[in-house]
């Protein structure tokens, strides 16, 4: 099929609902490693990984060596069936999850992780109400759509789940306060407290949150942020849920998990996305004790499906062989200072921010009213792609450019995105461009 006609029939064929990125969609063809090729024979360096997907690069031959092998041995056999690859898989997520976490049930999405998440809070507690965080993103479902907390994911006129709200995030660059950190003594913490105590019974079945808001724009709270809420979590009955759809399997650097950045052991971890490096795939992680209290019976027909176990063994194997958490924190250093040097020399950026290879600019008409600025976010993406890149986009105001590359690219994939991104800044800001340090 040509370009022309994949479009039309995607239009055709498929809910409009499903957004597509540019004015001018990009067709994907084929990809390896950091590069993506698009039908036209157009080669992009890929720093959106298929949504903070790709962990270890495009059809990585070290894992779709092995997916293949694996599919011309045994595709499918239900839960009902163990088989080897799912507890290879769950053996080895045990032994680097954090404290006593050992039990994992496996789903298709990260949507159907937070679901099982929540519901097994509700059974091990008793509790029914559960804490999120404005600016969240949970999933696609009813109960998902409950907990995200950005208008534009909750439009389905789906009656919202009951037992769900939500507390300020932690978002200093728009701090919902009105304070500045540290100075603040991170009082936004304490809005989890006020929240259980005049919207909930009291007794919570558990807090759900990213260690670093995905879809939010990579919100990165204050260090201290976590194990403030943490304590309050705890004092009133709940367990802490940790999201990471995004933030685990090295993206931020040095650890596993995003939450152990902020030195918080949570009670139940839900992964997806970069865990299976494109193979769709839902994880939820907890301690046996909680995993126990499960009541009925559950099954996912894929979930565990031995060709997608496989993927995502060969893709945490991958990231320890090649010590990539040590390059997520390295590259991601470099990365960093490139981005702040952009936003030195171009106006627009008003904020870096991010861990690792999870970075984001969030892009501003003006920095003193940081009025989003999200039609130059869109003209963005699209410079950056006539040029060869390719980055994602996030935030309530839709003018975050969230990026999350490989997490084995190196420094010289680095420096062309930075260099792409510094003529993309400038043409969509020429009189702007080289501005900086007059505010
Ligand atoms: C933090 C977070 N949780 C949950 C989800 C839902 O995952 P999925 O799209 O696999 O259902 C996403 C998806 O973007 C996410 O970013």
């Amino acid at each position: 099929m040509t370009k022309d006609e994949i479009i039309k029939k995607h239009k055709q064929y498929l809910f409009p609902s499903i957004s597509l990125y540019y004015t001018d969609p990009l067709v994907t063809d084929h990809a390896s490693m950091q590069h993506l090729w698009d039908v036209e024979g157009n080669k992009y360096l890929d720093f959106f990984g298929g949504i903070v997907t790709i962990s270890v690069g495009h059809c990585n031959p070290r894992v779709t060596s092995k997916v293949k092998a694996q599919i011309d041995r045994l595709q499918h056999a239900s839960t009902v069936f163990p088989n080897e690859a799912v507890v290879a898989l769950a053996e080895k997520i045990a032994q680097i999850t954090p404290g006593e976490i050992s039990c994992s049930f496996f789903s298709n999405s990260g949507t159907e992780a937070n679901e099982t998440a929540v519901q097994i809070a509700r059974m091990f507690t008793g509790n029914f109400e559960v804490v999120a965080l404005r600016h969240g993103y949970s999933g696609r479902s009813q109960m998902a759509q409950s907990m995200t907390a950005h208008s534009a994911w909750r439009k389905s006129l789906t009656v919202p789940a009951a037992g769900f709200v939500h507390a300020l995030n932690p978002y200093c660059y728009r701090c919902p306060l009105g304070k500045t950190y540290p100075s603040c003594e991170v009082a936004c913490a304490q809005d989890v407290e006020a929240v259980i105590q005049t919207t909930t019974s009291g007794q919570i079945a558990a807090f759900l949150a990213e260690p670093i808001q995905g879809v939010g724009g990579f919100i990165t709270p204050p260090k201290e942020y976590f194990k403030i809420v943490f304590k309050i979590v705890k004092d009133y009955g709940g367990l802490f849920i940790a999201d990471e759809v995004q933030t685990a399997w090295g993206r931020t650097g040095k650890r596993w998990f995003g939450i152990e950045q902020w030195e918080v052991t949570p009670d139940i971890i839900t992964s997806a996305k970069g865990l299976a490096n494109g193979a769709p795939v839902g994880l939820t992680a907890t301690r046996p004790e909680i995993a126990a209290s499960f009541k009925g019976l559950q099954i996912s027909t894929f979930g565990g499906n031995p060709v997608t176990s496989v993927a995502a063994k060969a893709t945490i194997d991958l990231i320890e062989e090649d010590h990539l958490m040590d390059n997520a924190a390295t590259v991601g250093a470099y990365y960093r200072e490139g981005l702040e040097s952009l936003k030195e020399k171009h106006e627009l950026v008003g904020d870096v921010r991010g861990m690792g290879l999870l970075q984001a600019i969030e892009l501003v008409k003006d920095r003193v009213t940081k009025e989003p600025a999200p039609e130059a976010t869109n003209q963005f993406m699209e410079e950056c792609r006539k040029r060869g890149l390719i980055v994602g986009k996030g935030g309530l105001f839709a003018n975050v450019i969230r990026t999350s590359p490989p997490l084995n690219i190196g420094k010289s994939d680095v420096d062309e995105a930075i260099r792409i991104m510094d003529e993309a800044l400038v043409a969509i800001s020429p009189a702007l461009a080289g501005a900086a340090g007059r505010r």
